[in-house]
């Protein structure tokens, strides 16, 4: 995926976790970002750390974050190995408090390749969408938008309010992807992890970051098998 030797790529993409189930697809979309050699900059909000904790049992400080927390969570489910991630590739990685408005992603000046939010509350979402900015992971995605630049939301929720639903057609009116965290199944699922990769890759190809993290959709099979 990535020459390790390779500098990361300067011109950042903006990550932010927000408290919607599915903390599990922000942690690996961190991975695989910085596994891609992007630089990162990334921002969580405080219900954002409670679902990571309530889902993946990890206790974030956002004080003193620690990153490896998440790149390297490995859940009792996976079927795979999630050996540490090389640490030069954390050299890639900087994180902003959610309250920290001074911060270079609060700014239109401050050059990016896009945001994404994942998961995405609903609360974030209208935040958003009726331009409150109460916290960095809104200004940011604001000034995503303000700037015409590529702003990603991958909301997480069953079923969907008529206010959801509105928020989502504004952000998607005002340009950005609305990309719900629902997996296909038609890519040949034999774990968790797949359905998990299943929404991360669809991120990544969003923001046109190579990978075959899951297998692409090349015709019809029979019974999962091509
Ligand atoms: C365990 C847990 C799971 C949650 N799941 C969702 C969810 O799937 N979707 C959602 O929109 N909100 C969910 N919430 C509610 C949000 O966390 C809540 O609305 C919060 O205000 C979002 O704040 P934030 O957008 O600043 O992160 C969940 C909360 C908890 C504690």
């Amino acid at each position: 995926m990535h020459d390790p030797d390779a500098a990361p790529s300067h011109v950042p993409i903006v990550l932010a976790i927000t408290g919607a189930s599915g903390a599990i697809y922000a942690a690996r979309l961190l991975r695989y970002l910085l596994a891609s050699g992007r630089s990162v900059h990334l921002t969580i909000s405080p219900s954002g750390v409670a679902v990571i904790e309530q889902e993946l049992g990890v206790t974030i400080d956002l004080q003193r974050f620690d990153p490896t927390l998440l790149i390297d969570f490995s859940p009792a489910w996976s079927s795979r190995d999630w050996p540490p991630t090389d640490p030069k590739l954390l050299a890639g990685l900087t994180y902003h408090h959610y309250q920290n408005f001074l911060t270079p992603i609060a700014s239109g000046s401050f050059l990016t390749a896009g945001m994404v939010i994942c998961p995405c509350s609903g609360s974030t979402l209208a935040g958003i969408a009726h331009a409150a900015s109460t916290n960095l992971v809104q200004r940011a995605a604001e000034v995503h938008l303000k700037e015409r630049r590529k702003l990603v939301v991958v909301p997480r929720e069953t079923p969907l309010s008529t206010f959801a639903l509105e928020n989502m057609q504004r952000l998607s009116a005002a340009g950005a992807i609305v990309l719900p965290a629902m997996p296909g199944w038609y890519h040949g699922v034999d774990s968790l992890d797949d359905l998990v990769d299943f929404v991360v890759s669809r991120i990544l190809d969003q923001f046109g970051i190579d990978n075959s993290i899951i297998s692409r959709w090349e015709g019809p099979t029979v019974g999962g098998q091509r």
